[in-house]
């Protein structure tokens, strides 16, 4: 079937046609990255999900293979949904994947390479012995999946956690098994919650207290902290918190700082689900995978032959106050930086705008540094602005401030009826100031049909101080992923634009905010197409 080229991305991971969703069992191993994804080979909605697999050495060219993982057994006839991958001792990895059995139950089942010499591990076996994990009578058998990547603990046992959910409870269950084959439930489950629904795809590791450097799963001690995730199917967002492992008690428990709910941290504000992340041991980083999904109609994907991609992998270490992580495009992403537009000292008035030209804007990598010149203009912020995707619906890139918005306009057409803005917002208040970072995408395409919203996330700052903001966007096809503070707040959108398209996407640089604002730099480069499956 023909697929249409129009908001295809260049850089980012997507399959040649057809429906994506989940990243599974990413890791790197012998010297490959292997990604696994859910995937439809039947079309461009969701269904018949299998394992597709693309293999690569960078993280950025991918080599498509033939699916790892295919409904062929009454334990996993009705789909191979999510899972993770564990590379045991003797560099043997395996996936912990769920199967949706003959009976429609949610199970766990193991498969392992055929053939441990095959540098891509194409072909994989699913023992007979499977399911090794199937729900008891107080698991709901239709919330029960996922499974992670296991740790190894000090009574060499190895643990996983499988999302579930009990009443209105969201919980990780969490099992044992000394051969990764025999699994026990635990008495407890690691951590739950209420009043979440269903947790999908929880992810579970350590992150180093100092340095950016990533750590292996089953790392414990004290120079870590841990970090739980959960994907709410209810708001179809994520939310983390950072908190501590007590492993004899196999409890985790979220520092004060870190709320369970939805009003807890992000690793991004926008259309970014079912994400995953691993142990990078080529070089010593954890990177995260996450899913992007479209936001055009059903009909529009069907008739363009393809839904979904990857966002950009990130790699994520914890930030120096321990209380947020910091999350950053994997440096292989650079390597594709072609043609470069270097800007410096620009001052932007009250309502003024200039255009960035030189380079094709709509595969582009843009990273600004702003100046604030004071915040004697900034507006008061109100505490009841709890909600920042509130707040930045009500005052988007138009909506004139004291200090902002300013910022950019992406896949802008030149006569600006399309255009994204990624914008901040600096708001006085009482013991510190509060810096918004928004996308807004109410105006991003002419098209009908569209969900068109604005995302948007506080950024831990002191701007006062360094009266400094920083911003990197990726802009690809149809995706704009926004950085802001060096990865202390991060936004993924996804915009369908008629006119800005190609050659014919603008970029430029805008203020409406009543304060003086200086753009001291911005660097923005063309982005080289990678071999992309
Ligand atoms: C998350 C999810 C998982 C499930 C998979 C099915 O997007 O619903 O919970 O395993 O997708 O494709």
């Amino acid at each position: 079937s023909i697929v249409s080229s129009k908001h295809r991305t260049g850089f980012h991971f997507q399959p040649q046609r057809n429906w994506l969703n989940d990243p599974n069992g990413p890791m790197y191993y012998n010297g490959i990255y292997h990604l696994f994804y859910q995937y439809n080979p039947k079309g461009a909605v969701w269904g018949n999900i299998v394992w597709a697999h693309s293999v690569s050495t960078d993280l950025i060219n991918w080599t498509p293979l033939e699916p790892a993982l295919t409904p062929t057994k009454p334990f996993d006839i009705n789909g191979c949904w999510s899972g993770s991958a564990t590379i045991l001792p003797g560099n043997k990895p395996v996936i912990f994947y769920t199967g949706v059995d003959s009976n429609n139950i949610q199970v766990q089942n193991l498969a392992f390479p055929k053939n441990l010499s095959d540098p891509y591990l194409i072909e994989w076996i699913k023992p007979d012995y499977n399911p090794v994990i199937i729900p008891d009578e107080s698991i709901e058998p239709s919330k029960f999946r996922d499974p992670t990547t296991g740790w190894f603990g000090h009574d060499n046992h190895w643990r996983v956690i499988i999302g579930s959910r009990h009443n209105h409870r969201g919980m990780a269950i969490m099992y044992r098994s000394k051969d990764f084959v025999h699994w026990i439930k635990a008495k407890h489950p690691l951590h739950s919650a209420s009043n979440t629904g269903m947790w999908e795809c929880p992810d579970f590791y350590p992150v180093s207290l100092h340095g950016n450097t990533g750590v292996d799963t089953s790392q414990y001690g004290d120079g870590f902290k841990h970090v739980l995730k959960n994907s709410l199917d209810v708001t179809r967002y994520e939310y983390y918190t950072v908190g501590t492992y007590y492993r004899e008690k196999d409890r985790y428990v979220p520092d004060m700082t870190s709320a369970d709910d939805q009003s807890g941290l992000r690793y991004d504000y926008g259309n970014f689900y079912a994400s995953k992340t691993f142990y990078d041991s080529g070089k010593n980083r954890r990177i995260l995978w996450g899913w992007s999904n479209e936001t055009d109609s059903v009909q529009d994907d069907v008739a363009k032959g393809w839904s979904g991609i990857q966002a950009i992998p990130r790699a994520l270490w914890l930030d120096e106050k321990g209380q947020q992580l910091v999350i950053w495009p994997v440096e292989e992403v650079e390597n594709l930086r072609g043609k470069l537009v270097h800007i410096k000292n620009k001052e932007l008035k009250y309502g003024e705008m200039f255009e960035v030209q030189g380079i094709m804007s709509s595969q582009a990598d843009v990273e600004v540094s702003f100046e604030v010149t004071g915040l004697e203009k900034a507006e008061i912020y109100d505490p009841t602005w709890e909600d920042p995707q509130v707040l930045c619906g009500e005052k988007g890139a138009s909506v004139k401030g004291g200090v902002g918005p300013f910022g950019l306009l992406v896949m802008a057409s030149s006569g600006l009826q399309e255009q994204t803005g990624v914008l901040f917002r600096v708001f006085k208040a009482p013991n510190k100031d509060v810096v918004l970072l928004c996308h807004d995408a109410t105006k991003s395409t002419l098209k009908g049909g569209v969900f068109k919203p604005n995302f948007a996330g506080y950024v831990d700052v002191d701007i006062r101080k360094t009266g400094k903001l920083s911003l990197r966007t990726l802009i690809d096809g149809s995706v704009i992923e926004s950085f802001g503070a060096g990865g202390r707040t991060c936004i993924t959108s996804r915009v369908y634009p008629t006119l800005a398209v190609g050659n014919n996407a603008h970029l430029y640089v805008f203020n409406n905010g009543q304060q003086k604002i200086k753009v001291s730099h911005l660097k923005a480069w063309e982005m080289v197409r990678p071999t992309m499956n």
